[in-house]
């Protein structure tokens, strides 16, 4: 049907005879000549309908937005005053001979501009489609995962695919469950991730695998998490974690410079979890923020100024101060508001200083604390935060998560406030995360990656006596406060495994009903091997600048995990139910 793209016709095509095919963006009636601007996938041209031949020109009158045509006719130069440089054709226009009407469309829902709301764009998702935003968004999408796939299977890697059909793979949320009809009473799980199933490949020597694969997860929902969403996954074996970290190293230099032009330094900078949570108070810092949180409580074990000494000199507590840049230009009010948002977080307060003139102690501080501190220690304070005239000192005091949360969140806030986010890519890796938590809620422990991360220990017997010591052979990338993906080297011996699922809380009947496929399969050889995950709709987000990772999935689902545009979830009829075997109470079902 067509001979050239849109965006293909330019002046070298003048005189000669082409055909278009696309969608009309707009068509303008200018007293007697009509114009229409046709798109498709590759950008736009201008089409020109003269009114010398009346059935032609009666076709392009009846023509509305949206309309799918082809038009065929010679491309002449366009006045140089009427020429559009922002466009690839925007040289010359086509004079048309003949129009076709390929599909008449009703007057579309919305113009494609920022001001429609998700709701709208959700539900008319076909149309929301086509604005050259998500179509950029969509083809750099598919750019990426074409180059993922090359690099990886130029590195050997095969890629394989595991089944969604399956037992519940833990990654700490909850399971998403389909019922069988055929083994009534009985349901599958949709897996979290391919995890036990890569690690199974593994053990059937498939040393490099990759799949660019559909996880699902029921839980909370935010900007960049999706009940079903789409992870680049891998597993390798005989690797440590520095020859796993040096592949993704690549791969992410690769995808940056081929896509975006962007140059990345190798190596990406490297920092442990505790490092992590002490200097940015969070695991997934953002280091386009230029400046950090310094723990300070070795300055301030006897102060005497009992809010900060007592948890100072107390294990699992500390102080610690952010230095806000005088660039920040704080108000009073601002300062108000701060604490408020502290204490919001579970502060009881929030301490600061004013650095007016660093160097006069005596009159040079606005502070409603350092009247309880001696001049050497604030002395001290000053020049362990670098403080410089205008910066504002903010403290928190107290046990370690909470001064983390505090200080963590406001570094972020009052960076985005105040513009201070530089406009950058910081890409980090976060390693040596604690093996487990406790969770406070069910008072049992918890795995911060999942149980197949082999911890780190001298003696097996670390594990059962003494879990919350232990890091793990872990590893997070973190690109711009986002955690584009996280792995680990995994356990490959029986007994380290079910050690693990006991401090979990696992009984041996509930192993052996969970994982005993897994463990029987380990038991015939298990190479050392480790692997990783990302989620390819978050690389994708921040690769395109977009605040949402629904701006790069084509049909995602809403904050409620529904669908807009087909009305998932959906009743099914009573007869599914009772092929299922399943019971309803829910009088609206269907017949
Ligand atoms: P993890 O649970 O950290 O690890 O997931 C890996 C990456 O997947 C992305 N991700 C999500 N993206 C969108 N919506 C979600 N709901 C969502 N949940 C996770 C994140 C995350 O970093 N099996 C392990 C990996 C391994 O150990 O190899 C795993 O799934 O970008
Ligand atoms: P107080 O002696 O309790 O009035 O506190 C003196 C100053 O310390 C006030 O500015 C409080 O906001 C602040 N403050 C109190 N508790 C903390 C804390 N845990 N961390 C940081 N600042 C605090």
């Amino acid at each position: 049907m067509r001979t050239y793209y849109c965006n293909e016709i330019n002046e070298s095509l003048v005189e000669q005879e082409v055909q278009v095919c696309g969608w009309v963006n707009k068509i303008r009636d200018h007293g007697g000549v009509i114009f229409i601007d046709l798109r498709d996938i590759k950008g736009l041209v201008q089409i020109v309908v003269n009114p010398d031949d009346p059935i032609l020109f009666k076709i392009a009158e009846s023509i509305r937005s949206e309309f799918i045509i082809s038009a065929t006719g010679l491309p002449r130069l366009r006045p140089p005053e009427s020429e559009n440089l922002k466009i690839d054709s925007g040289k010359v226009e086509i004079v048309s001979s003949k129009i076709k009407i390929l599909s008449i469309a009703e007057t579309p829902p919305f113009q494609f501009n920022d001001d429609v709301n998700e709701d709208n764009r959700l539900k008319y998702r076909v149309h929301d489609l086509k604005s050259e935003k998500m179509q950029k968004n969509l083809m750099l999408r598919s750019s990426v995962a074409n180059l993922i796939r090359k690099f990886l299977q130029e590195s050997e890697f095969l890629e394989m695919e595991t089944p969604v059909l399956t037992k519940a793979t833990p990654e700490g949320a909850r399971d998403y469950l389909v019922p069988s009809r055929v083994n009534q009473g009985q349901f599958y799980a949709l897996p979290q991730s391919p995890q036990l199933f890569k690690q199974m490949l593994m053990m059937s020597g498939y040393e490099k695998y990759y799949q660019i694969a559909k996880c699902f997860r029921d839980e909370d929902l935010r900007a960049d998490r999706q009940p079903e969403f789409t992870q680049l996954d891998m597993e390798m074996s005989f690797v440590n974690e520095d020859k796993i970290i040096n592949l993704i190293e690549r791969l992410f230099v690769k995808i940056f410079k081929d896509i975006l032009k962007i140059d990345i330094s190798l190596p990406i900078y490297r920092i442990t979890y505790s490092e992590s949570m002490d200097r940015f108070g969070s695991d997934r810092p953002d280091l386009r923020i230029p400046f950090e949180i310094k723990n300070i409580s070795s300055i301030l074990g006897g102060c005497g100024f009992k809010v900060f000494s007592d948890p100072a000199g107390k294990a699992g507590s500390k102080v610690s101060a952010l230095c806000i840049p005088s660039s920040a230009k704080l108000s009073r009010k601002d300062i108000d508001g701060y604490t408020d948002f502290a204490i919001s977080k579970g502060s009881q307060g929030l301490a600061y200083i004013k650095c007016n003139d660093v160097n006069d102690l005596e009159k040079g501080l606005q502070s409603p604390i350092v009247k309880f501190l001696d001049t050497k220690i604030i002395k001290e304070i000053l020049i362990n935060v670098n403080a410089k005239n205008g910066d504002i000192i903010f403290f928190s005091a107290g046990k370690e998560d909470l001064v983390n949360t505090i200080l963590g969140s406001l570094r972020n806030k009052i960076a985005e406030d105040k513009n201070l986010i530089e406009d950058s890519w910081k890409f980090v890796w976060i390693t040596d995360f604690p093996m487990f938590e406790h969770d406070v809620e069910t008072k049992k422990w918890k795995c911060l990656h999942h149980p197949f991360t082999m911890p780190k220990f001298n003696n097996k017997s670390d594990i059962l006596n003494a879990p919350e010591k232990l890091l793990s052979h872990s590893y997070d990338l973190v690109l711009n406060g986002t955690e584009l993906g996280g792995g680990s080297i995994r356990i490959n011996n029986i007994d380290i495994q079910n050690s693990v699922f006991k401090v979990l809380g696992l009984d041996d009947q509930e192993i052996k009903s969970q994982f005993g496929f897994f463990l029987d399969a380990m038991k015939y050889g298990c190479p050392p091997h480790g692997g990783i995950a990302f989620g390819l709709d978050r690389i994708i987000m921040l690769m395109t600048k977009s605040n949402s990772i629904r701006e790069v999935i084509a049909f995602p689902k809403t904050q409620t995990a529904s669908c807009s545009l087909t009305g998932a979830p959906a009743t099914i009829s009573k007869t599914q139910i009772s092929d299922l075997g399943l019971k309803h109470t829910n009088k609206d079902l269907k017949k």
